[in-house]
């Protein structure tokens, strides 16, 4: 028989400290294992990666930027199982890729091509490394490693077919050379978090996929003033041009998508690229358990910068809610909630993605208005809302309009502008949604300028540095808010918010910066990656930093939190620049202690740390360490000790010096769960 389970103590490791090494470090009694990087092949015909700018056939081989994720488990005979811990499939999402002036340096052999025209074979690989990647683990006594030919592996890149569900399918706003009928797209890009449905499938969030589409100087004179208007909220204006350059590559069309500019002989977009980019911005839906099964967007969940969708705890007879974020500065948060109630046999459907068509294709969406009294409202956004029908600066044609210009809509309500949504996540305990609000360099005390805003309730800190210098702008550093619903629930209406955590150095000034007593071996800066696991309940928080990273590489944390309420009322006091004071009521959670926020990993120089999914038993933690070495100048592509960073071949894993995004398995060495 098993001994008998080592004694329990949630967040009972010891802390992990700050560091810049370029390593991943976990507790003592811990261990931390590559297990799928970069280039890593799906197929046994694929070659091992060599990591030397000289690898092909990526659309057989895992992604770039490896972000969001989520663990499908597999019974011994290879059926969907909600229990077995040793065997399943990731699914997760392939971000972007390390890029230097328009190359993607890492993948070719002398850095690439960093002016115009492209070449198609360096933008053939840039292309792939991006979308989703499905890959079969298991574990053989006590050692994860990936499946490489199982028939689960799977790529969806930025050219695999895909459906669009909901409101936008067959809308005149998605018509274009490659689906005349605007019911499918090509492809899925910029994935950034994730989420799990209630019925066993992956979701998946394009973030900022408006950046890979270049239009001309002059194109404002050849489109509608809707059109323009549309594509200048989502960052686009006229003479945009794109991150890779990859519409420079060829003639074909999978080349000439990325320029939305050029017009053919149609009225409508049926001969060109024009509609191409509304296309992207949505939830993907997933089902990783069937490859056969076309991937689906679900635009009924709005188009934006997506991260994760969340959703609220599942009751039966009960409509589904599913939380979500716009990230960009001064961007909303969202919910959708389904016309369909929840049904307790649909958590092992036959046909998962008909599942998904029930639940993610018809309801409401909503945009959050938070109030300075610590309350807050559901906002509809459709036909249905006056405010949206009565808008003057865009008019909505009808809901494919709404969800496709979900940010135009949400600007029409007068929703509540954040400090960039990350990830959300749900307290499975209670339902509370916690949303991490990453930083906001355009939060202000003297704002100038439409993009910058003053400090609000919701968005209270406006100090440039984590000491807390004098200078009263921006929100480098970040918090997390959490939501209590109202009436109703998941379909309440109104809710009740306060800060939950703010990021700060654990020096800083504790009544204007350090608002949560962070100590050393809580400190951090810019959440972003934010989840609570199912098998201990813990909360992980993730960090994407660029304010504490001459201190410390980026981090996991651990946390127990308590429930919206559980503070107190905090007023910050601002000088503004015409002598006048600016005073800010929040509502700060309960105060950081070692029992409840501690430090777990940190990861190697230059990296991210992004995705998180455990077994069922929570014996097994996979995080993803994303763009180590991130800062490594093309320039020094031949010289791998100007690397920032060489991880993951100095931890052993693999050829080549060159720097790689990869899925980490950590274990406990007693055999325990992960965060006791
Ligand atoms: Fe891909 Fe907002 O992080
Ligand atoms: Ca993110
Ligand atoms: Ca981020
Ligand atoms: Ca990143």
């Amino acid at each position: 028989p098993p001994a008998p389970a080592p004694a329990e103590k949630l967040l009972g490791f010891a802390a992990v400290p700050k560091s810049l090494a370029d390593s991943v470090s976990v507790p003592a009694g811990y261990t931390a294992t590559v297990l799928y990087a970069l280039g890593d092949p799906l197929r046994a015909s694929t070659p091992a990666y060599k990591n030397d700018g000289t690898d092909a056939d990526f659309d057989n081989r895992a992604g770039d930027h490896h972000d969001g994720m989520e663990f499908f488990a597999l019974s011994a005979t290879g059926t969907p199982s909600t229990t077995a811990s040793d065997r399943g499939v990731l699914a997760m999402n392939h971000e972007a890729t390390t890029d230097e002036k328009l190359s993607s340096h890492f993948l070719h052999a002398n850095g690439g091509t960093t002016s115009l025209p492209r070449p198609a074979a360096e933008v053939d690989k840039e292309v792939a490394v991006h979308g989703i990647s499905v890959v079969e683990v298991k574990k053989t006594g006590t050692t994860w490693a990936t499946v490489t030919d199982s028939t689960f592996n799977r790529r969806i890149t930025p050219l695999t077919d895909v459906e669009i569900g909901g409101p936008a399918r067959g809308s005149a706003l998605l018509v274009t050379k490659y689906s005349p009928d605007g019911t499918r797209t090509r492809g899925t890009l910029n994935n950034c978090g994730n989420g799990r449905t209630p019925w066993g499938t992956y979701l998946s969030g394009e973030e900022n996929w408006s950046g890979y589409f270049a239009r001309s100087a002059t194109d404002d004179a050849a489109r509608d003033a809707k059109s323009v208007a549309s594509l200048r909220r989502y960052g686009r204006n006229q003479g945009a041009t794109s991150r890779h350059g990859w519409e420079t590559a060829g003639t074909d069309d999978k080349y000439q998508r990325w320029d939305i500019s050029k017009k053919g002989a149609s009225a409508n977009g049926s001969d060109d690229y024009r509609n191409e980019m509304n296309g992207q911005g949505y939830i993907i839906e997933v089902d990783a358990y069937d490859k056969t099964k076309p991937a689906k967007k679900r635009s009924a969940l709005g188009r934006f910068a997506h991260e994760s969708a969340a959703f609220g705890i599942a009751t039966a007879g009960q409509p589904l809610a599913v939380y979500m974020g716009d990230d960009s500065r001064n961007e909303y948060i969202y919910k959708f909630v389904s016309a369909a109630a929840w049904a307790a046999a649909d958590a092992t459907p036959t046909d998962r993605i008909a599942t998904g068509d029930k639940y993610l294709d018809s309801g409401k969406l909503y945009v959050a208005k938070l109030n300075a009294d610590g309350t807050g409202q559901w906002i509809e956004l459709s036909m249905d809302n006056p405010q949206i029908k009565a808008y003057a600066a865009y008019q909505f044609a009808d809901l494919a309009d709404v969800v496709v210009n979900a940010r135009l809509a949400a600007d029409a309500v007068g929703a509540t502008r954040m400090d960039r949504p990350e990830w959300c996540s749900v307290n499975p305990a209670n339902g509370e949604i916690y949303y991490t609000l990453t930083n906001n360099s355009n939060r202000n005390v003297n704002p100038s300028g439409s993009s910058q805003l003053a400090p609000d309730a919701a968005n209270p800190r406006a100090y440039t540095d984590m000491k807390g210098s004098s200078a009263q702008n921006g929100n480098p550093n970040g918090h997390i808010i959490r939501f209590k619903e109202g009436t109703g629930a998941g379909a309440a209406t109104t809710f009740q918010w306060d800060v939950y955590l703010f990021g700060a150095e654990s020096g800083a000034d504790a009544t204007k910066i350090n608002l949560s007593s962070l100590t050393a071996d809580q400190d951090f800066s810019s959440p972003d990656g934010l989840a609570f696991l199912k098998s201990t309940g813990i909360c992980w928080i993730q960090t994407d930093d660029g304010a504490y990273t001459d201190v410390t590489n980026c981090m996991m944390l651990a946390a127990l939190p308590g429930q919206v309420g559980d503070g107190a009322k905090t007023t910050l006091t601002y000088d503004k620049a015409d002598g006048s004071k600016l005073a800010v009521d929040t509502f700060v959670g309960k105060k950081a202690t070692p029992d409840t926020l501690k430090r777990f990993l940190v990861g190697p120089v230059g990296s991210e740390i992004t995705g998180i999914t455990e077994t069922p038993d929570g014996k097994a933690l996979f995080v993803n360490i994303q763009h180590p070495g991130e800062s490594t100048s093309l320039a020094n592509i031949a010289d791998p000790t100007k690397y920032t960073s060489q991880w993951p071949s100095n931890a052993g894993y693999g050829p080549g010096k060159r720097p790689r995004s990869a899925t980490i398995v950590i274990t406990k060495n007693d055999g325990g769960r992960i965060g006791t």
